[in-house]
């Protein structure tokens, strides 16, 4: 049997892989380990547990949960304080002790079990200067990107793996690549087989979202909750483009990474929707409206927001040369799986967040 340790597994990416695996994986082990600190996340326990699941509360900045644990075969970690605003404006201690210390706190278990290693990393590892140099044009209701570019890993299709990593990138993005270059040592100084995600925008059902983190979901929750949005910097028109990918698709991905740990040791790869999958705001609204026939007020904030961006598109062609994995859900199917969820857990999710 298998034993698979989700660390953050109460949180959105964890619960929802966690759920997935456990439904068509009978014959693994599967541990959640989360500290329960996003609001929200205590609605997965009952999941959880319902699905045969066992639940280990505990704090990634502590070795000490993690050495509790018994020997596990493979570790996906998921935890994380995975706001890009995080330290703006206040300390940066909570986020470097759990995205950065928490990530080293679970190589080390994985280097004790000689276990497989995933990290969910972020677009945000690539720095903002050089995002902010690249050519766009402005269309009716979105900004696109030029196929020449002035930076290398940058295209049309969006950021390859080739992008500089050279430059500011916030705190949040700072502590995931910094794990990231761990992660690296850890595979080359102790032969284990790790894989890293960079992730765009996930999204799907059962994502607490909020403005700084979770747009989509934040969206949709702002139209069912009759709560005003706003588009804030790049002109307040809500051009700004994210590439989005169902959770569900991850968590196929991801299925295909536990199963085959050697055939992905040391990927290091970009995960997203790209261009296909990618909305801006201004569409984000529009499909709203139509999705969930309300309507709420959209203000202008022109004062662009610290370490945001005008465009990201994930360029997955790495990983589509690896695999036949492709993503399978739209912006709008990932939008409809949002309302259907928010609309029937509409009491609850009011009282939650
Ligand atoms: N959601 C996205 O759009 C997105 C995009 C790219 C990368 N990621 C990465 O994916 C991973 C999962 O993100 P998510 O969207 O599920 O976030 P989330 O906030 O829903 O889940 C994170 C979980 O970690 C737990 N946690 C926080 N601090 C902890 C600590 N000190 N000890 C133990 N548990 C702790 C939280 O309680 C939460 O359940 C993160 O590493 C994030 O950086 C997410």
């Amino acid at each position: 049997m298998r034993r698979v340790l989700v660390v953050g597994g109460c949180g959105f990416v964890g619960s929802s892989v966690t759920l997935a695996l456990a439904e068509r994986r009978p014959d693994w082990q599967l541990i959640a380990f989360d500290s329960l600190r996003r609001r929200g996340s205590e609605l997965n326990l009952r999941r959880l547990r319902e699905a045969g699941v066992r639940f280990v509360h505990g704090d990634v900045r502590e070795p000490e949960d993690l050495r509790a644990l018994e020997p596990v075969d493979a570790i996906l970690e998921c935890s994380a304080e995975p706001s890009v605003l995080a330290g703006y404006g206040s300390s940066p201690d909570y986020a470097v002790r759990t995205n950065l210390l928490g990530a080293f706190h679970c190589l080390e278990l994985a280097r004790r079990d000689d276990a497989q290693f995933i990290f969910l990393s972020t677009s945000r590892v690539y720095p903002i200067d050089p995002l902010l140099e690249l050519r766009l044009r402005s269309e009716e209701s979105r900004f696109e990107l030029e196929e020449e570019q002035p930076v290398e890993g940058a295209s049309q299709r969006g950021i390859s793996e080739r992008f500089p990593l050279a430059g500011a990138r916030s705190i949040y993005g700072a502590t995931k690549l910094s794990a990231e270059l761990l992660i690296t040592e850890y595979a080359a100084a102790y032969g284990l087989e790790t894989v890293v995600d960079r992730c765009g925008v996930i999204a799907g059902p059962w994502q607490m979202g909020k403005v700084d983190q979770g747009v989509f979901t934040h969206w949709v929750l702002s139209h069912l909750f009759g709560r005003e949005l706003s588009y804030i910097g790049f002109g307040g028109e809500g051009r700004q483009v994210r590439d989005l990918l169902h959770v569900a698709d991850l968590a196929d991905l991801l299925e295909l990474q536990l199963s085959d740990p050697a055939q992905w040791a040391g990927c290091v790869l970009n995960v997203g929707g790209g261009r296909p999958g990618s909305l801006s705001l201004r569409e984000t609204t529009e499909l709203c409206r139509e999705l969930t026939g309300r309507q709420v007020p959209v203000s202008a904030e022109l004062t662009d927001r610290p370490a945001d961006v005008p465009i990201y598109l994930s360029d997955c062609t790495e990983l589509f040369a690896r695999t036949d994995w492709r993503p399978s859900r739209t912006p709008r199917d990932i939008v409809a799986d949002i309302v259907t969820w928010a609309s029937r857990h509409e009491g609850t999710l009011r009282e939650a967040l």
